[in-house]
Formats: C-alpha cells, structure tokens, sequence
C-alpha cells in the first residue's frame, strides 16, 4: 500500500472546512486593507532562492526540493517572498502599478526533518508590499498580521518585533559579534560555531539554552543602528502604539533569511512547543533591486496555515447553505431530480441520497452534512405538488408550493 511522503499531510474534507473558513476569513480582511490576491508557480529556478534567501541560509544549504532538468535546476518554492518580487519585475508592475499590495495564499516546500508543527509540504497566507520605505506601511503590515489573528479567533500570542537596520547596520551588527564571540566559540552548540563564519547573525536567536545565557551576557543593545534607521524603527513603534497594536521588542530577533533588512517580526503562540512561529515576515528594501527591479522598498509576511490550527483557530464557519432533498418512492425520486436541477441552476447547494434509505437514515446523512434544510417529497406531496421543508436548526417543518421553492429559497 502507498503512504504519503514524510513530512505532508492529506486534508480531508471534515479539515477542508476548517482551512476553507481560515482562507475566507483571510480573503475578507485583505480586502478591507486593498491586497490584490497573486498566485505564482509552485517551482521556480533554484537560483532564485540561492539569491534572495543567501548561500548561507538554512533553507539553501539543506531544505531545497530540486529538481533537474538538462542544465536546469529547478526548486519547489520554499517561500512567497522572492517568487513574487520576480514577478513583480517580469511582469512590468514596477512600471504598469508601482506601489502594489499583494496577497497570496498556497504550499511551500522545505525538506525539513519533519516534527509537529514542521512539515515539508505546508501552507502560507502571506501578503508582499512593494515599493514603499514608508514606515506607516510596517504599520500597517503589522497591524494586517494582527487583524488577521483577530479573524481566526487566535488568542495566546506575541507579536516580537526588532530591527536589522540597513545592510552597513547589519555589517556592524555582525562585527560586533564577531568580535565579543571570538574567544567564546568553543562555549557554543554546534550549529551556532558553524554560524559564526557562515551566518553570524543566527547566533542571536539560538534556542539553545546555553547560546541564549552567552548571548544575554553579550550587552547587545541597539547601538549598530544608524539614525535613519532608529528613527525608522521610533516611528514604527509609535504608529503600533496609535492603532493599540500589541507588541514586544525583542532586540536579538533576527531572521534565517538574508534580504531582511530594517524591521522584522515574528508572532509566537505559547501553545506550541519547539516550532512556536505562527508567522513571521519583515522589510526586503534590497530585494527588488538585487533581483533585477528598481530601487525600491518592500516589508511583507506569512503565516503558516498548519501551525495557525494547531494554535487553534476558531473563525466562524459559514452556515453549509445546503438543502438535503429526501425523497420516498420512485414517482417522487423523479420530481425530486427536477426539482434538484431547477435549485442548482439558481444558485442553491442541495443533495440527496440515491440508495432508497428509510426516513431516518436519510435524516442522519442530512445531519452528518450539517445540511440547513432538508426537503421531503413524498406521496402527499407529489399529490399537491408541494414539497415539505425543515429547519435543521429550529426543528420547524413547513409544507410549500413546489412554485414557490425557489423564491422560498432565495429570501
Ligand atoms: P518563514 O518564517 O520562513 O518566513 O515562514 C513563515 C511561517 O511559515 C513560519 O512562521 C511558520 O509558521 C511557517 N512555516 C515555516 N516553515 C514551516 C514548516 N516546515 N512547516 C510548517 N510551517 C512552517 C517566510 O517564509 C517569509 N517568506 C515571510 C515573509 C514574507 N517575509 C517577508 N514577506
């Protein structure tokens, strides 16, 4: 028998439910904040990646589905950001709309050891703002982030936020680290005394307990950051403060990733363990430009979908809207099949059952597909051509002109 590849999950439709009304919530908000939804190929050239995310990050090094194909190496996308900064600039958007608001929403792939919370096929909802260093727009994608978590219900979360600086800050940023954690390499996990030469900056955000006590001990402050950027940052916290966003600086947050540049923040949800990232994103003002675009800035984030329901999200499922037609004996299976294809042509869901099961049978199917109606044809009715109709919800049953159904329906 085949079993799924490690690391992916099927999503049965009892779960679609859940992930339908996550996505519609999400649909819902972005439209209010004018995002234009964007949907970009699931693979890309893996040169893409090995540019915008760095040599030196953990997903180039280790986590890159690839594929090749003559001289061609493709990859599963491991993330939204650089697939769409590259259709930004080949479709001309830069030219034809400037500043754009994108939303997106569909799988990634990282092969990634799988664990919960970690799987190598998973989903982001995540939105891209581009061409914009206004801080007001950090506010803004912040706030998004927030508003979304508030339509999913999501409560038990943090929102970190920090800032990298621009590139010379993030330089300074480094030779400092350099610099205190010279004669500390041996002290250091595995991981981190590779990333002293390859990635300093991670040392920073370490889960191991002994980097987090030397790191702490380092008196890291935000002193790399240049005026600009402290000032960028001091207008960011303030416009958080004005719409009463909740938030917390962490100042030795850094990301995986090598085009955060400025702000960067990332959403943990007590709840869940070792992989606590509900989300996570921040500013990309070299990215457009190092990929071929204009100089120009960029902030954006994603969440991801699988950890959103394991930190148990709750938005309000919309009502099924279905009508589970029963009907008893062969004469009204025949009106009940017209009377299927008429609802379905204006617009209204509806089902039945075609295997001749008794009322209470039936009745149970209509409840497993939490149908809102149910609409009973039988001798009676045929005679006088009308249908009975039951409120799932209140219990109340009703006899109705088969005339009037649709009408009935509508209102
Ligand atoms: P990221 O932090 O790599 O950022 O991923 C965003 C979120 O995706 C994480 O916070 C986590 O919830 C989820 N996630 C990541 N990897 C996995 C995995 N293996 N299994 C399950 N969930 C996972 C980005 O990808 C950036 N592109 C975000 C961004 C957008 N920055 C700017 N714009």
């Amino acid at each position: 028998m085949y079993k799924k590849v490690p690391g992916t999950k099927d999503i049965l439709p009892e779960e679609c439910i859940q992930w339908q009304a996550i996505e519609q919530a999400s649909r819902r908000i972005f439209r209010l904040y004018n995002y234009q939804e964007i949907r970009v190929p699931v693979i890309e050239a893996a040169a893409l990646f090995d540019r915008s995310l760095g040599q030196s990050s953990e997903i180039v090094q280790k986590q890159m589905f690839l594929i090749k194909n003559k001289e061609d190496i493709y990859a599963l996308r491991p993330e939204g950001t650089a697939a769409i900064v590259r259709a930004y600039i080949e479709n001309n958007l830069d030219k034809t709309q400037g500043f754009s608001k994108f939303y997106y929403i569909g799988p990634m792939f990282r092969l990634e050891r799988p664990q919960k919370g970690r799987l190598r096929q998973f989903h982001h909802i995540g939105c891209e703002v581009i061409g914009s260093y206004a801080p007001e727009v950090d506010v803004e994608a912040i706030g998004l982030a927030s508003a979304l978590l508030d339509a999913y219900s999501i409560q038990g979360y943090q929102i970190q936020i920090n800032s990298l600086g621009c590139p010379k800050d993030k330089k300074a940023l480094s030779d400092i680290l350099h610099k205190k954690l010279k004669d500390k390499k041996s002290e250091l996990c595995a991981d981190c005394q590779d990333r002293l030469s390859r990635n300093i900056l991670r040392v920073l955000d370490c889960k191991e307990e002994l980097c987090k006590n030397i790191v702490k001990g380092l008196n890291i402050g935000a002193e790399y950051l240049c005026t600009d950027c402290q000032d960028h940052f001091t207008r960011v916290k303030a416009g958080l403060d004005d719409l009463n966003v909740r938030y917390e600086v962490a100042p030795h947050l850094v990301r995986g990733l090598d085009y955060y540049t400025r702000t960067v923040f990332e959403i943990r949800h007590t709840g869940l363990g070792a992989q606590d990232a509900i989300g996570a994103g921040g500013r990309y003002d070299n990215l457009v430009k190092e990929l071929g675009g204009p100089d120009t800035g960029a902030i954006g984030f994603a969440f991801g979908v699988e950890r959103l329901l394991l930190a148990g999200t709750n938005p309000p499922e919309a009502g099924s809207n279905l009508v589970y037609v029963i009907s008893l004996g062969q004469e009204a299976k025949k009106a009940a099949a017209k009377l299927l294809d008429k609802m379905r042509a204006s617009g209204i869901a509806c089902d039945t059952e075609y295997e001749g099961k008794s009322l209470k049978a039936a009745m149970r199917k209509a409840n497993d597909l939490k149908a809102d109606l149910v609409l009973m044809l039988g001798d009676n009715e045929l005679k006088n051509q009308s249908v009975s109709l039951k409120n799932m919800q209140t219990g109340e049953q009703r006899e109705i002109k088969q005339s009037d159904l649709i009408q009935e329906l509508k209102c």
